[in-house]
């Protein structure tokens, strides 16, 4: 399978937004992804229900939505009926993660776990045959635009022993601090998703950096 590419909405301009997701819908990208920040879980609020539904009018690719917020199981229904398409929780934030992420594949979405820089992959053994995809955090999680941790790549080759031993078919994304310089590397060693926000959307041409990301 080739890599999928899903540039993160967070560094987009939310005073003209039709016009940033125009652009995702005419480019290679293969998934939105949406920051959903609680200023309790992270020291940030990004954005809520409002802003989903209308991207989700906006565009018919896939909603790749990551709760940065505590206890997310609140919300599962809310995601489901706004249109998420893939649906990442923080094994950080849940008490009852196993739960958590049954009532996500049972509505029909796709079930993601996000983990924090400092939290080890071993915590994700009994729980990785159950996903669809691990959210690997390189940067900690709260802002765009940060520098990426190096000691991801330790870890995408963990996790990726860890998914062959399970047998699990759970895809790893890689997300914060992805740019030109190491993506590359991150496909090389095993990422499958990589979501970019600054790279994208601070660069002179989005457009030709979403076709190089994803080249
Ligand atoms: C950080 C978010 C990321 C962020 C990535 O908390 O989860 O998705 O938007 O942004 P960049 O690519 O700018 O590091
Ligand atoms: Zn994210």
């Amino acid at each position: 399978m080739s890599h999928l590419i899903a540039p993160s909405i967070l560094s987009a301009n939310f005073g003209n937004l039709d016009k940033d997701i125009e652009l995702i819908n005419m480019s290679d990208a293969d998934w939105i992804h949406l920051d959903i920040m609680d200023g309790v879980f992270v020291p940030n609020i990004s954005f809520g229900f409002p802003i989903i539904k209308a991207i989700k009018k906006l565009t018919k690719k896939p909603l790749d939505v990551h709760l940065m917020i505590v206890d997310p199981d609140r919300f599962t229904l809310a995601f489901k009926d706004i249109g998420a398409d893939i649906l990442t929780v923080h094994l950080e934030a849940c008490s009852h993660l196993h739960r958590n992420i049954q009532n996500i594949k049972n509505l029909g979405m796709k079930a993601g776990v996000a983990i924090n820089p400092h939290t080890s992959i071993d915590s994700l053994k009994d729980i990785i045959a159950d996903i669809d995809l691990v959210c690997l955090m390189s940067v900690n999680p709260g802002f765009g635009g940060q520098k990426f941790i190096e000691n991801t790549f330790e870890k995408i080759k963990n996790l990726k022993l860890l998914i062959e031993q399970k047998k699990s078919a759970a895809l790893i994304e890689i997300d914060g601090g992805v740019d030109l310089k190491n993506y590359k590397k991150l496909i090389q060693v095993g990422a499958n998703v990589l979501v970019a926000g600054n790279t994208v959307f601070n660069s002179e041409n989005p457009h030709k950096t979403i076709k190089l990301l994803k080249a």
